[in-house]
């Protein structure tokens, strides 16, 4: 029982080895490790599992396999490193691409129902920025698919294995917050069961946040309206900091309007981009590979060709899509799924016109710093990488950093495998099963529940869904595909505003059963936070890198800004603080070398 302003709250109590928050692949992964390992693991997740946003992931996950033609798990990693903008940390790409293999194999015998060739093999379509012999060759067919529905299967099939392995869950539990000891350890979370408005408090061993990305703090984005960064969100008000944030991903091909995805794969099949004179206009933005490129960069063109009148459309506001000239057998076969969204969102039979896409918010590649076991590490006096025992994060909400400056599509599914079963591998090694937990501080549940609390009687004069709307318009129109000093400065004097405004918060519900209003303003205090140090990064770093483009600084500065961004905030002050960490410039083994920064032209 714990008593808050007053009022008491009783709380249920439960002890286990490990506790994983967030049920989609990365936490799935990890949850199926842990189980394996013997350890007593609990997975917690706010929606039902094969409801996490892993289910809208489409293209596929990549992998060297070389079914479909000459590969290398090194080529994939030169790739990686060139797509982040030198931004990744090479020990950690090393790690990625030289245990991607075997992670979808795995898969597979798990029974992930993969798209096969004519031999059987596993299936692998072309992605953006996914080339042959480092750079030199044509593009690579990387990327292991189930038609357009892969995270869908790798989803099911996870979830299958974790039930398969008597992992315990706790499904439509809210995380409030962790729960931290005086010496910096993570010793667990405490959760509101939604449906009948419990407090529960888990005490484990180690913690492990896999709670995905925050994209629903901008207007118009791919994810799930559940991405709210709830992870991210409580990493901050525990005093950890969030790592690169200014670096957000737009994915080209969001249904024009609607903002839902249509995978990249449906470029890697064959389709291209028109502009209004029906030019395929890719071909000057990227020679080489075209409609292929990296995601940054056919965003940026897309707004170029936008800005410059040649957008099509009523109001030239968007740019064309088209597959119409593919065979008929092979849409159905290999992009399914995006032709049932084309007909649906956009009202377009894709076998005859073109999609009307726009860049749309889609993956964060900044947030909670690790190592690439998982655990997350911090920045003390002079050592950037000290571990915060009894926490790790995974999938969306870490920030290994493999990604960098820009992610590779399909390079994300492969980090929530790779890195969800690198963490149930420590996980196996840093945890006893059974080990008897110490007490937890008397005042283990105060923050959470005071939160809780405040929210829950909130009676300002604004209501959340009002904030929030503020908070994503900010987002969208001065945190978006490019970026000037002034917009950022603007945009940075705006979202403050929004922060500051929430002390205004009106809940209108006060109830604890199923109190949408109370779980969704918990959800815009876990946004606004993100938005606040995304916005603040992005002010900080003068110059252009992967996904930030700045106009008034259009050059990579390798020389002032090959380093990470650290963001903590004083939630209390209203106060954002900026520290940076150096990149890993140096790789995992001797196998293979440093790849040394250079332009990156495609
Ligand atoms: O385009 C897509 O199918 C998305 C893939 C990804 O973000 O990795």
């Amino acid at each position: 029982m714990a008593s808050i302003n007053g009022k008491a709250y009783p709380i249920t109590d439960h002890t286990f080895d490990v506790v994983i928050v967030g049920a989609g692949g990365a936490g799935l992964r990890a949850t199926v490790g842990c189980s394996q390992a013997g350890l007593r693991t609990a997975c917690i997740s706010k929606v039902f599992p094969t409801r996490s946003h892993t289910v809208a992931a489409q293209g596929g996950v990549a992998a060297a396999l070389a079914n479909m033609g000459p590969d290398n798990w090194k080529w994939h990693m030169y790739d990686t490193v060139k797509g982040s903008d030198w931004l990744g940390d090479q020990d950690a790409i090393e790690y990625l691409c030289r245990n991607a293999p075997a992670a979808v194999y795995e898969l597979e015998h798990w029974g992930v129902p993969f798209s096969r060739t004519e031999d059987g093999k596993i299936y692998q379509r072309p992605f953006g920025g996914m080339t042959t012999d480092y750079g030199k060759g044509p593009p690579a067919q990387r990327t292991c698919a189930a038609a357009d529905r892969t995270g869908h299967a790798m989803l099911h099939t996870l979830y299958g294995q974790a039930l398969r392995n008597n992992t315990q869950f706790f499904i439509e539990y809210f995380a409030i917050d962790l729960i931290m000891d005086s010496e910096g350890r993570c010793r667990g979370v405490v959760c509101l069961k939604m449906d009948d408005g419990t407090i529960h408090r888990f005490r484990s061993q180690l913690t492990i946040l896999a709670t995905g990305g925050y994209g629903r703090a901008y207007f118009s984005a791919t994810s799930a309206h559940t991405c709210t960064g709830d992870g991210g969100g409580m990493a901050l008000r525990a005093g950890l900091p969030l790592q690169d944030m200014e670096f957000v991903q737009f994915h080209p091909t969001g249904i024009y309007g609607a903002g839902c995805l249509i995978t990249e794969g449906a470029r890697g099949e064959g389709g291209y981009l028109t502009n209004s004179n029906g030019e395929r206009f890719m071909e000057r933005y990227a020679p080489s590979v075209k409609d292929l490129a990296p995601r940054d960069m056919v965003s940026r063109a897309m707004t170029m060709e936008i800005r410059e009148g040649r957008g099509v459309g009523k109001g030239k506001d968007h740019i064309f899509l088209h597959l119409d000239h593919l065979d008929p057998a092979i849409l159905h076969a290999r992009l399914p799924g995006i032709s049932e969204s084309a007909k649906i969102f956009a009202g377009v039979d894709v076998t005859k016109e073109p999609i009307p896409v726009l860049p749309t918010v889609h993956y964060n590649m900044g947030g909670l710093q690790t190592n690439y076991h998982g655990e997350v590490v911090t920045k003390r006096g002079s050592d950037p990488d000290v571990v915060v025992p009894g926490l790790m994060a995974l999938g969306e909400a870490a920030c290994v950093s493999v990604h960098g400056a820009n992610r590779l599509g399909s390079n994300s599914l492969i980090d929530l495998v790779v890195f969800g079963r690198a963490a149930g591998l420590r996980a196996a090694e840093i945890v006893k099963a059974g080990d008897k937990q110490p007490a937890l501080p008397e005042n283990s549940a105060d923050l959470a529940l005071s939160r809780l609390d405040h929210f829950r009687n909130a009676s300002g004069g604004t209501p959340t869904a009002e904030l929030r709307l503020n908070m994503q318009k900010v987002m969208q129109n001065n945190c978006a595909v490019y970026r000037t000093g002034e917009t950022l400065a603007e945009g940075s004097r705006l979202i403050h505003d929004v922060w500051k405004a929430k002390d205004d918060i009106k809940v209108a519900d006060r109830s604890l059963i199923w109190n949408s209003d109370l779980i969704e303003t918990l959800e815009f205090d876990n946004l606004i936070v993100q938005a606040v140090v995304t916005m603040d990064g992005a002010v900080n770093r003068t110059e252009s890198r992967g996904a930030h483009a700045r106009e008034d600084y259009s050059q990579r500065d390798d020389v002032n800004w090959m380093k990470h961004t650290l963001a903590t905030i004083d939630d209390g002050a209203k106060k954002v603080n900026i520290d940076y960490r150096p990149v890993h410039t140096y790789t995992m083994t001797n196998e293979v070398s440093y790849i040394e920064p250079k332009a990156r032209v495609y």
